[in-house]
């Protein structure tokens, strides 16, 4: 038996149903305000059930992640000749599988635990869908990426202007399963042109959804004292276009409607 449900839905808890079947008012449509980019979910998935699709996908995919690192460039300091006019372009190191070719090691050890199945399932992107409010593309990226120890990613906006389906905005959905070495991680972000907004993502099934473009960042992963061998977060991700306007209904995943407000009775 493979360790994650065949459809993201049957991952849930009640309150996660509710949110896929559009019937919690506070979350269900939420990143439809602009000024609202990012929301943190807890509770939404089973922490146990979590915790044990975390040991499988560990054991299955540690040994088949791609390292990816893109430093602060070395002339960055040395190549500037005007005060205060400092550039940093994004700078990350993070592990990363790219769960696309189904000839790469990544994604047998991904389809070995039931990952790729749950991530393509149509209630994960329905989830997405309940979330932000909008009508999505039926196909979506999915990726996993695994922070260890002192892996961060600096500050970027992930805005796409030259790829017109996306230059309008677009959805990430992350899940968090993090082992029990990680102390803590943070997912900073801006609102009203300042980094002054921070969420935990150290989270065991966590779900955060963004509606990109906007400025963030995420702290180095910091281990227990003593605790890194097992000082790992892992994310699952899945990256939604909006749907087409006038797109066929068979090439879209629409939001839950919240229920209708009821008459009172007379
Ligand atoms: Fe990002």
């Amino acid at each position: 038996m493979k360790a994650f449900p065949k459809e993201f839905a049957d991952w849930l808890t009640p309150r996660g149903r509710r949110i896929l079947d559009g019937k919690e008012r506070d979350v269900v449509g939420a990143l439809l305000d602009p000024a609202r980019p990012f929301v943190s979910l807890q509770g939404v998935i089973d922490p146990r059930r979590a915790a044990a699709c975390r040991d499988a996908l560990d054991a299955a995919m540690r040994e088949t992640m791609v390292p990816m690192e893109d430093p602060i460039p070395a002339d960055s300091i040395s190549g500037q000749t005007m005060n205060y006019m400092e550039l940093l372009p994004k700078t990350v190191r993070v592990s990363t599988a790219l769960l696309e070719s189904r000839r790469s090691r990544s994604w047998r050890a991904a389809e070995s635990v039931g990952l790729t199945d749950m991530l393509r399932s149509d209630t994960f992107a329905g989830f997405a869908a309940a979330v932000t409010g909008r009508a999505l593309r039926r196909k979506w990226g999915i990726q996993a990426l695994c922070y260890g120890p002192g892996d961060y990613s600096g500050p970027h906006n992930d805005h796409h202007p030259e790829e017109p389906e996306a230059r309008d905005g677009y959805v990430d959905m992350h899940v968090s399963l993090t082992l029990p070495g990680v102390d803590h991680q943070y997912l900073i972000y801006a609102q009203d042109g300042h980094f002054t907004q921070m969420a935990p993502v150290s989270t065991v099934g966590g779900i955060t959804v963004y509606r990109l473009p906007f400025w963030h960042y995420t702290t180095p992963l910091l281990a227990r004292k003593g605790k890194e061998e097992t000082s790992r977060r892992w994310v699952l991700l899945g990256t939604f276009l909006d749907a087409a306007p006038g797109a066929r209904p068979a090439t879209t995943i629409l939001p839950a409607q919240p229920p209708a407000k009821r008459l009172p009775a007379r």
